[in-house]
């Protein structure tokens, strides 16, 4: 069954897709964004999937797109339009060609207008169709800056968009009103730039009128995205954590399992955020950890040494994942969370101080 996930980037209202041909199969992201690369990793191993691509709308002007990182990290293909400009992609795309994922398929359309280079993604059984900013819902990609065209995209829209399916659901690059999706019926009859009866000219005066404000990141988001994300310098890149094998949780955690913990050479303050009660009770302790309950942690931290990496620890792991959040909150970089608690480290015959058989 395919996998579907809309993700969102709030800082620039971005929609990322993760398309997959099941779990556990292979799988592509549509517009995938810098900043939110180890959430979408994260996602892509708890589901099991392999990123086989990373598959651009177009250049985006409002933020960077995580394909060249995403690229670096899984191996995937970079996919953008020929018409793009974009360099180093693995392969341009236009009309008409095919991408696939395991046994499915998505349907390049050409649906320039927003900039030259705009492409539609359209599933294969045409349920959904991946529209960039060319169609938002109830509105329009802008056409004043790039190689903006009204009315090329109002032919694009028309020609490309519209003439799928009315049940086709309709999923955009952005939205910044809160609806995440349409579909081209819905657009046909109530798009008040594109629907009904508007004719070409009724568009293009529409959009000669906007007068929208300068997009921030123009400056920034172009030529990065015009070398697929690759930045300038890349040993500017924010690295992850070295001082011990960390996997980063979907929830937005880091974490190390058992194993890794015993693993563990150089000092670490293991830190149990169990009551006092559970920490002298029947499951016991590691040997060594300090033990400050979840409650009182934000006004104790001053307790523990900035120098060293903590590893928090509870009964099952979540208490212990809000206070890696404290932590960091409190400027503690070096934080990890026990995933599985007391209850999976003694599971996995882990020593333990106290406790009972
Ligand atoms: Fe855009």
């Amino acid at each position: 069954m395919l996998v579907f996930r809309q993700l969102f980037d709030p800082q620039s209202s971005t929609y990322t897709y993760l398309l997959g041909d099941h779990t556990g199969g292979e799988a592509v992201l549509i517009d995938p964004v810098f900043e939110q690369v180890r959430r979408d990793m994260a996602l892509i191993e708890e589901l099991d999937l392999t990123l086989k691509a990373t598959l651009e709308t177009h250049v985006h002007a409002d933020h960077v797109t995580a394909a060249w990182l995403l690229k670096r990290r899984t191996g995937s293909k970079i996919m953008v339009a020929q018409a793009s400009g974009a360099e180093g992609a693995d392969r341009y795309l236009g009309q008409d060609e095919v991408v696939s994922f395991g046994e499915r398929r998505l349907l390049v359309r050409a649906t320039p207008g927003h900039t030259s280079g705009c492409l539609t993604y359209v599933l294969d059984d045409h349920s959904r169709a991946f529209t960039g900013d060319c169609l938002l819902i109830r509105g329009s990609g802008r056409t004043d800056f790039q190689e903006g065209d009204p009315a090329a995209m109002y032919r694009s829209v028309r020609e490309q968009i519209f003439t799928l399916p009315d049940e086709c659901l309709l999923c955009p690059a952005h939205d910044y009103r809160g609806l995440t999706v349409t579909s081209v019926g819905e657009e046909r009859r109530y798009n008040p730039r594109l629907g009904g009866d508007i004719a070409v000219g009724d568009f293009t005066g529409y959009m000669k009128n906007l007068k929208l404000a300068h997009p921030k990141l123009l400056e920034v988001a172009v030529p990065a995205n015009l070398r697929c994300g690759r930045p300038e310098k890349e040993e500017g890149l924010a690295a992850d954590p070295t001082w011990a094998h960390l996997h980063y949780s979907f929830a937005g955690v880091w974490e190390i399992n058992p194993h890794g913990l015993e693993d563990l050479h150089g000092p670490v303050q293991i830190l149990d955020v169990r009551e006092s009660d559970e920490f002298t009770g029947p499951l016991g302790h590691i040997a060594g950890a300090t033990l400050i309950p979840l409650g009182q942690l934000a006004e104790r931290v001053d307790e523990l040494n900035r120098d060293q990496p903590i590893i928090a620890v509870c009964r099952a792991g979540s208490r212990s994942a809000q206070a890696t959040a404290i932590l960091q909150q409190a400027g503690f970089s070096a934080v990890a969370n026990l995933n599985g608690g007391m209850l999976r480290w003694r599971a996995e015959g882990h020593p333990v101080e106290g406790g009972s058989e």
